[in-house]
């Protein structure tokens, strides 16, 4: 849940470090801080708030720089956010330092035993309990920070990604992983190594990386290269250099005033990319190897079980109705968090479908785990290349929508639905509970989808006028039916997490089973009701909000005459085939959260509270 970045080489640490911790600011933004070796001594500067004010704060403390250096940004777990809780962290004699993202669980009984033999804590944090007791195995046992590491980590229960170095030793970093990812970039001729959660802060300078698997470490030494080895029992492991795919452009805002904005503006290219080489029409079949190899795993299951959580898991529920409507097989969504604790029944013919951009989100993770200790095949869906869901997965297929920065997902979301729906169309075509015309229509109009997003994107000057009128609104209410059920969910979950007014997404129809009592004047409904989803109940469920004064946003089929005369305003998507609707629903709601958010002066791609991978329980 936090960011880390390491360097060490021949150039100049400092910026690197700042500049990787900008990129890697999603993932937890509370606080920030960084440590130097700067030839002579050890030199660290941290606050609470964000990079930009580590920034300030550091230039002033840190005058001068060294090759090697580690720096964090935060997301709190242990501590509340402030200048001492902040990483990096330093052991009691001043020599070693720290950055770390995760939790160690038993950190107060191992406290206890340091203050005991002495040791003493300027933090509430469990990483400074951590870098200590690194410390003390140190000096007890007379080994090398690697094997200090190494035995410290086996005392400790629960996740890390650490980073940590000797200001006696500055040519030597030691990182470690387990649950958290960690990837280590390596320059040209070894004579340079980046670490980081994720590639984003070294891929200008390598495209060379190796990810750490769990419960594997690293002795990183200038000039002599890597020895990664297993935690646990001290054995080497081959390290595998990956060629990383993605470039620079990606992770910028290329000229868009927030990253949320461009990547809702991506969404055409990003869905084309996810089915491009998949879906061949002309020839008219689905290719997906991850399905192939394992057709007779998904003809013979019993069920799918699907687990995620937020977004992916709307796109999980939206999944439900797809595979459950085209391909005959029975579909259960399930949170990850809930799923993982509540002693499910699980069987070897269950295929589980993990839905994450992340790839790294600890409860989805959990719960795959889970389910592969019972034999159920799991089947990974996410953004992420090489990220913990997808090595965990027994096979997957990727989304293929490229980093997604911005912590509310929109680009991620469409693109599961993307991929889920060339598996369900897939499926369905080998079941034969499709016919070959219907099976031709599907991807006939998947094909078009880019197209009609782009269409549904130029309602934007119209979603920022409603968006002002309905900015201050205490409430608002999200409804849909059938395939857009999901999405009503997903559009209250876009406006609560970036504009803090309270949501709520409900299926219409069930909207007299309580929410009517809240609509008056003062509620602004915004109900999904296009041409080809129960069209006339929904209809009747705006008469019911309408007889009640709500105010009623509709999202409409292009050309709709009946919703027009009933509500307050409307919002027109191009039509499409029901099962793909979500697709082009989704759109003008992300943009109205997105305009909501910015009109009320808020942190639309940080938003408070938040981060973007949430890699703790
Ligand atoms: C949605 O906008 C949020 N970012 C959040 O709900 C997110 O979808 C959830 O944390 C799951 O993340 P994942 O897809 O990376 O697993």
């Amino acid at each position: 849940m936090c960011g880390i970045v390491g360097y060490l080489g021949t150039r100049d640490a400092y910026p690197i470090i700042i500049e990787g911790l900008k990129r890697l600011e999603y993932r937890g933004y509370d606080s920030a801080g960084i440590a130097l070796f700067d030839g002579t001594d050890l030199k660290v500067s941290k606050t609470k708030g964000k990079v930009a004010d580590l920034e300030k704060k550091s230039e002033a403390e840190i005058t001068t720089h060294g090759c090697v250096g580690i720096g964090h940004t935060r997301w709190a777990t242990h501590g509340v956010p402030n200048d001492v809780n902040s990483h990096p962290h330093v052991s009691n004699s001043g020599e070693l330092v720290i950055i770390h993202n995760g939790i160690i669980e038993n950190y107060d009984s191992l406290k206890q035993e340091l203050t005991s033999r002495g040791y003493t804590f300027k933090s509430d944090t469990d990483t400074e309990v951590l870098i200590n007791l690194i410390e003390y195995v140190k000096k007890t046992e007379g080994v090398k920070l690697g094997k200090a590491v190494q035995i410290a980590l086996n005392q400790v229960i629960g996740a890390y990604a650490i980073a940590v170095f000797d200001k006696n030793k500055p040519e030597e970093v030691v990182v470690a992983k387990l649950g958290s990812p960690l990837a280590i970039g390596i320059g040209k001729d070894e004579d340079e190594f980046f670490i980081a959660s994720d590639a984003s802060p070294f891929i200008e300078y390598t495209k060379n990386a190796v990810y750490l698997e769990d419960e594997e470490m690293a002795v990183i030494r200038f000039h002599k290269g890597i020895k990664v080895r297993k935690i646990k029992d001290d054995s080497l492991v081959d390290t595998y250099v990956q060629e990383l795919q993605i470039n620079l452009e990606q992770i910028e805002k290329g000229g868009y005033e927030h990253f949320m904005l461009k990547e809702i503006h991506e969404q055409p290219k990003a869905i084309q990319d996810t089915y491009r080489g998949r879906l061949l029409r002309n020839e008219a079949i689905i290719k997906m190897a991850g399905i192939e190899d394992n057709m007779k795993k998904f003809l013979n299951a019993n069920r799918i079980i699907v687990v995620a959580c937020g977004t992916s898991w709307h796109a999980g529920l939206v999944a439900e109705y797809i595979f459950e409507d085209l391909a005959r097989i029975p579909v259960e969504v399930e949170y990850a968090s809930e799923f993982r604790y509540r002693n499910p029944v699980i069987t070897e013919n269950d295929v589980l479908i993990a839905i994450s951009q992340s790839g790294e989100t600890a409860d989805t993770l959990a719960a795959i785990k889970l389910a592969k200790s019972k034999g159920a095949f799991v089947f990974g869906v996410c953004n992420v290349v090489g990220s913990s869901i997808a090595r965990e997965s027994h096979a997957g297929a990727y989304t293929h929508a490229g980093p997604e920065i911005g912590v509310a997902s929109t680009k991620a979301f469409t693109t599961q639905i993307t991929v889920l729906t060339l598996i369900a169309l897939r499926l369905a075509r080998a079941k034969g509970t499709i016919s070959s015309s219907d099976f031709r229509q599907h991807l006939l109009e998947l094909e078009m989808i880019p197209g009609k997003v782009e269409q549904a994107l130029k309602s934007d000057d119209l979603i920022k006028n409603i968006a002002n009128i309905y900015k201050d609104a205490k409430n608002m209410l999200y409804l849909g039916r059938g395939f857009n059920f999901p999405v009503a969910l997903e559009g209250a979950l876009k406006l609560k997490e970036i504009s803090y007014i309270h949501a709520e997404g409900y299926p219409a129809a069930e909207m007299k089973h309580g929410p009517i009592a809240l609509i008056d004047e003062n509620m602004p409904v915004i109900v999904i009701a296009t041409k080809k989803g129960h069209y006339e109940k929904v209809v009747s469920n705006i008469q019911e909000i309408k007889s009640r004064k709500g105010k009623i946003i509709g999202i409409v089929t292009e050309g709709d005459v009946q919703v027009r005369q009933l509500a307050d305003h409307v919002i027109e998507v191009p039509e499409s085939l029901e099962a793909l609707s979500p697709l082009l629903t989704t759109i003008p709601l992300q943009l109205l959260s997105y305009h909501i958010a910015v009109m009320l002066g808020k942190n639309v791609d940080q938003p408070r509270n938040l981060a973007k991978s949430v890699t703790v329980e």
